[in-house]
């Protein structure tokens, strides 16, 4: 087991609580699809292929945005730590195989915002209960499309009921595809349910309520049977926030953008005591994406779709220790 070195100047522990801060990002069913290599001038951020989910993620563009998600932690850990990061994307023959670089650009004292991000990292849960029905104000709008608007993408916010009821439409179109889809069904299984001592997927506490034949918005069932905190009979929020992360173009470099924005968008939303879940259905489905990207207009790329609101706390779940996501220092990647 490769152990934990310095880096960028920092002591051994201070990169554990950097990389583990990293880690604490959301990825699709808590696959984990990082890994970071040590150097004494940069850290490294690669994908872990063998954790990508080929059939719910063909074009590998959710491990991008998860591991950018990863990538914007890091960053705000390093800040934490009064180092302003430098980071380079897809660097290239600089760090073959490396979907990111990132080395010291000097000493910085972090502002009240990032110390704010900071406290975010591991509190900010994917929520999927029922939300309560007080709605999200201007001020919070507001803020969370700041925040994608800082890390070069854009927040789309689903104004009007009917683009909400066309966005409601689709996620069912695609969920309804991906039921029938026995590779995605089958990725889905393998990352839920009771897997006892698993650190990595979605374990039942977390999963959320099941569907029910009355619901409107078509969500995962992570765990069939469970309804703990949902009411007989109860639908969830009449009139949710639904916001899209996009990016202003398609490829690696704009989903590594979106992934970080997506994370700014999700702790800046636990600062503001929101919580959000995903509606990734929409996205994972390639027809059904041309449609939702028309939906917007048919210029921005939509990265992935949120669901925000109020809702009561949920448990964290597990992620795998910090040694386990290093490569070795001179190790080729796949
Ligand atoms: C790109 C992406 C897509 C996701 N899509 C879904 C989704 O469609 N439904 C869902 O319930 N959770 C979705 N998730 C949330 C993950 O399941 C969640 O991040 C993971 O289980 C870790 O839990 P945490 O976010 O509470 O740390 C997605 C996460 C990412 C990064």
């Amino acid at each position: 087991m490769t152990e934990v070195s310095s880096a960028l100047g920092l002591a051994p522990d201070q990169v554990r609580t950097v990389l583990e801060s990293a880690s604490l990002a959301p990825s699709v069913h808590n696959s984990q699809p990082w890994r970071f290599r040590l150097l004494p001038d940069r850290i490294e951020l690669h994908a872990d292929a063998e954790r990508r989910l080929p059939a719910t993620d063909p074009d590998a563009r959710e491990l991008r945005l998860a591991c950018g998600a990863a990538l914007f932690n890091l960053r705000v850990a390093l800040q934490g730590l009064e180092v302003r990061p430098l980071v380079s994307l897809l660097p290239g023959q600089a760090a073959p195989g490396a979907l990111a670089t990132v080395r010291r650009g000097g000493t910085m004292r972090p502002d009240d915002e990032t110390r704010a991000l900071l406290r975010a990292i591991p509190a900010r849960r994917t929520n999927r209960r029922p939300f309560f029905e007080s709605g999200v104000d201007g001020r919070q709008r507001h803020a969370l499309v700041r925040a994608a608007e800082l890390e070069r993408s854009w927040l789309h916010v689903a104004g009007a009921r009917e683009q909400v009821a066309r966005i409601k439409y689709l996620v069912r179109r695609a969920h309804q595809i991906q039921l029938e889809d026995p590779g995605v069904q089958a990725e889905l299984r393998s990352l839920t349910g009771h897997r006892p001592g698993a650190l990595d997927g979605v374990p039942p506490a977390s999963a959320g309520v099941s569907p029910e034949a009355q619901d409107e918005w078509a969500f995962r069932d992570f765990h069939p049977g469970a309804n703990h905190d949902r009411l007989p009979g109860k639908d969830y929020e009449s009139n949710p926030l639904v916001v899209v992360v996009c990016s202003h173009y398609e490829g690696p470099l704009g989903e590594l953008q979106a992934g970080q924005a997506m994370q700014r968008v999700l702790l800046t939303a636990t600062t503001l005591g929101l919580a959000a879940s995903f509606l990734s259905q929409p996205i994972e489905v390639r027809s059904v994406r041309e449609e939702l990207r028309r939906e917007l207009g048919g210029v921005l790329v939509p990265q992935t779709v949120l669901r925000v609101g109020f809702s009561s706390p949920v448990p964290a779940t597990p992620r795998r220790p910090v040694t386990e996501l290093l490569l070795e220092p001179n190790r080729a990647v796949n």
